[in-house]
């Protein structure tokens, strides 16, 4: 039984295999090749993209999805998450898709070896789905040639699992990585550091912007969001004719993260990490449900 709950679990050939997927699925479309199947969704967290985009990607191979929302369930009522993850592994599910603020949650699910387990996003560790859809946009852009192009990461690094997943996988992809952040959002990495998006502009291919998630320090880094925007908001004026493509994770905070008018240059492709999260996650439920 294989699962995804990081990266660093799949093999190279692995990796291989859901790019090509992936980019058949882009070019040819639906393929109902998963239609006697049955996934769970149980997200702990709050998400608009992930969600959708696994719902999307089951219907389009075919599969039926069942969304439990764990506020509704008896998880309110005290019950472990790894009993709910058990009585709905009893209804006998080809797999379940979890998202979860703690950082282990879905390795002890998997290592429950009941059903594949799917992370979509637990605690600052990682979200390896989003580093495979991110992988397949740099692919697609650079034409399968991302060895040695240069990625910067900006934000609130420390807090994001976006960030962490992205470093393991870029990395290993043969990319280089530098982090943009001020030091409390800076984690203890090897990775070059600066805290000036000035300093890196003109020695990157790619900025992968993130969330500032001023919500989850205890301490006020910033007086608010306003001043963190002079400092590190993706705009025109930053990024001029430079040849960088710009993206987001989502939610973007619009003139905070990413300007409107940047959201809209042809340079920022958050919109094309969403459209092909879709069929990333084509080729992970086929990977997962049928090859493995
Ligand atoms: N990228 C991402 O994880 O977005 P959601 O939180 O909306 O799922």
């Amino acid at each position: 039984m294989q699962h995804l709950v990081d990266t660093l679990e799949l093999s190279d050939v692995q990796i291989t295999q859901l790019l090509h997927d992936a980019k058949t699925f882009k070019k040819q479309g639906s393929a109902r090749i998963l239609r006697d199947k049955l996934l769970i969704t149980l997200f702990f967290e709050a998400s608009t993209r992930t969600r959708s985009s696994f719902e999307v990607a089951a219907k389009r191979l075919g599969a039926s999805v069942v969304h439990l929302d764990p506020s509704k369930s008896s998880t309110s009522k005290g019950e472990s998450l790894e009993d709910t993850f058990a009585n709905l592994c009893a209804m006998q599910p080809d797999g379940v898709i979890i998202r979860h603020s703690q950082n282990n949650a879905p390795r002890i699910l998997a290592d429950m070896q009941m059903t594949p387990v799917i992370n979509a996003g637990a605690g600052n560790y990682a979200h390896p789905t989003q580093a495979l859809l991110d992988l397949f946009t740099l692919m697609e852009h650079f034409n399968g040639n991302i060895k040695g192009k240069t990625i910067a990461i900006v934000g609130d690094i420390v807090s994001s699992r976006v960030a962490s997943s992205a470093m393991r996988l870029l990395e290993r992809m043969g990319m280089h990585i530098l982090l943009v952040a001020p030091k409390p959002f800076m984690p203890k990495s090897d990775l070059p550091q600066y805290e000036h998006l000035e300093e890196v502009l003109d020695k990157v291919d790619v900025i992968m912007s993130l969330r500032a998630q001023l919500e989850r320090h205890t301490s006020p880094i910033f007086d608010d969001y306003a001043t963190y925007a002079k400092r590190y908001c993706i705009n025109h004026e930053r990024l001029a004719s430079r040849n960088i493509i710009v993206l987001h994770p989502g939610p973007v905070m619009r003139n905070i993260d990413i300007s409107d008018a940047m959201l809209e240059d042809d340079r920022c492709k958050v919109l094309t990490q969403v459209q092909n999260g879709v069929y990333v996650r084509m080729a992970i439920l086929k990977l997962l449900l049928l090859d493995s």
